[in-house]
C-alpha cells in the first residue's frame, strides 16, 4: 500500500451480544493513547479514534486514504456525550433520539467547541450517532471519549460489513480490528441535518423519512442541485466501488430478465457476475457468480448483503455485475442510492433529484 509504513494489528474476536471485558478494555485504552480501533457497529464497521484529540484524527483519514475534507460522525454513548460536543441542541434532537437512539440515525447539529475542526473538515456542525451494537457501546462508554469514525474501508471500497472485509482492507494500517461477525443493517446510518428548516436529510440509510416524519414531520430530502456545492461532502465521492462494471436492470425485471442479459454479455466474452434474489436462485444452477441477496419481499435482506456481494464478485473478477432495481420507497430508496454510486465512473448527484416519496 503505498509508501505507507505497515504496524502491527492486533485482531479480537467479539462476541456482539455479549462482548469480553478484558478486550473492551484493551480496545478503550488504545482509544485513549490516540490510536486507531476497528469496531463493529449495527449498520457497517467503523474506524474509530479518540474523537477530541486532532492527531488520532490525523490517523484516520491517512489510513484510510480518505481525502480530509470530508467530515466523520462522532459516535457517543450517552446523551451527556452529546452536549459536550454539540451546541445549542435543538428539541426535535432529543425527540429523535428518543426514538431511534441507539440506532442508525446521524443528526448534524451546531459544532460545540470542544470538537477539532479535524472532525468537521471545518465546518460548523458536528455529525453525531448513539450505535446500537453492543460492542461498539461498550468501547464508546470504557474510553469515555465521543468517538470518531468513518466507515472502516479504503477509501472507493464498498463499506465493510463483516470482519474478513475490514481485515483485508486495513491490517496493517490501524492498532486494533475487533472482528464480532456481520452488521446487522449493512447500509450506512441515515444522516439528518437538523441545522436547517426544514430538517434534510443528507443520506438516506436504515431509518427511513417515513419513519423521521412520525418525529418530524416536514423533513424532507436534501433537493441540491448538481451545481451546488454539497452539503454533505461524503456524497460528491465515488463510494462504494467494485473494480467490475455493475450494471443496474429495470426496477424488478425478474430473475428471466437478469439471466438473458447475462447469457448476452457472456456470448461476448465477458464474465459476469448475477446478484439474485433467492427465489430466482434456481435459475442460476449452472453459472459460477452468483450472489443471494436474500427474498424480494425482504428488501431488509438486500441491504444487508449488497456490499458483501460486490466485495464478493469482484474477488472473483468478474468483468461485469448484474443486479435489479428495486422500487424507492422504505429501505429501497438507501438500496438505490448506494447502487447507483457503485454503478457510476464519476460523481454522483445527490439524493435530491427525485420525486418526494
Ligand atoms: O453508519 C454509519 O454512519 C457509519 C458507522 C461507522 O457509524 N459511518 C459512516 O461514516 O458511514 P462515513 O464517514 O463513511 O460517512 C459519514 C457521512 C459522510 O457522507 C459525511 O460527509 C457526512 O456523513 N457528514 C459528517 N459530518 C457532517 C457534517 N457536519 N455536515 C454534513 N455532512 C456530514
Ligand atoms: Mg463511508
Amino acid at each position: 500500500m503505498g509508501m505507507e509504513t505497515m504496524m502491527e494489528t492486533q485482531i479480537l474476536y467479539l462476541d456482539p451480544i455479549d462482548p469480553d471485558r478484558k478486550s473492551i478494555e484493551k480496545g478503550a485504552e488504545v482509544l485513549q493513547k490516540g490510536g486507531l480501533v476497528v469496531f463493529p457497529t449495527e449498520t457497517v464497521y467503523g474506524l474509530g479514534a479518540n474523537g477530541l484529540l486532532k492527531e488520532s484524527i490525523k490517523k484516520i483519514y491517512e489510513a484510510k486514504g480518505r481525502p480530509s475534507d470530508n467530515p466523520l460522525i462522532l459516535h457517543i454513548a450517552d446523551l451527556k456525550m452529546a452536549k459536550k460536543i454539540g451546541k445549542e441542541i435543538p428539541d426535535m434532537f432529543y425527540a429523535l433520539a428518543k426514538r431511534f437512539w441507539p440506532g442508525p440515525l446521524t443528526m448534524i447539529v451546531k459544532k460545540g467547541d470542544e470538537v477539532p475542526w479535524e472532525v468537521t473538515a471545518g465546518l460548523d456542525t458536528v455529525a453525531i450517532r448513539m450505535p446500537k451494537n453492543k460492542i461498539a457501546q461498550d468501547l464508546i462508554a470504557c474510553a469515555d471519549t465521543p468517538v470518531a469514525a468513518p466507515s472502516a474501508n479504503l477509501s472507493g471500497k464498498p463499506s465493510p460489513t463483516k470482519g474478513e472485509h475490514v481485515i483485508e482492507d486495513l491490517k496493517g494500517r490501524v492498532d486494533m480490528i475487533i472482528d464480532g461477525g456481520s452488521t446487522e443493517v449493512g447500509l450506512e446510518s441515515t444522516v439528518i441535518d437538523l441545522t436547517v428548516t426544514p430538517p434534510q436529510i443528507l443520506r438516506p440509510g436504515g431509518i427511513t423519512l417515513s419513519e423521521i416524519r412520525e418525529v418530524i414531520p416536514d423533513a424532507v430530502y436534501d433537493r441540491i442541485k448538481d451545481t451546488q456545492k454539497p452539503r454533505s461532502p461524503g456524497m460528491k465521492y465515488r463510494h462504494y466501488a467494485p473494480e467490475a462494471e455493475l450494471i443496474l436492470l429495470p426496477k424488478e425485471a425478474g430473475g428471466k430478465a437478469l439471466l438473458d442479459r447475462g447469457q448476452a454479455l457472456e456470448k461476448t466474452g465477458k464474465t459476469v457476475g448475477y446478484m439474485v434474489f433467492q427465489e430466482d436462485m434456481a435459475l442460476f444452477s449452472e453459472k459460477p457468480f452468483v450472489y443471494d441477496i436474500g427474498r424480494r419481499q425482504q428488501k431488509k435482506e438486500m441491504a444487508a448483503r449488497i456490499f458483501d456481494a460486490l466485495r464478493v464478485l469482484d474477488q472473483k473478477k468478474v468483468d461485469i455485475i448484474l443486479c435489479e432495481e428495486v422500487e424507492e420507497k422504505e429501505v429501497g430508496v438507501a438500496i438505490m442510492n448506494r447502487l447507483r454510486k457503485a454503478a457510476s465512473k464519476g460523481i454522483m448527484p445527490l439524493p435530491g433529484e427525485r420525486k418526494e416519496i
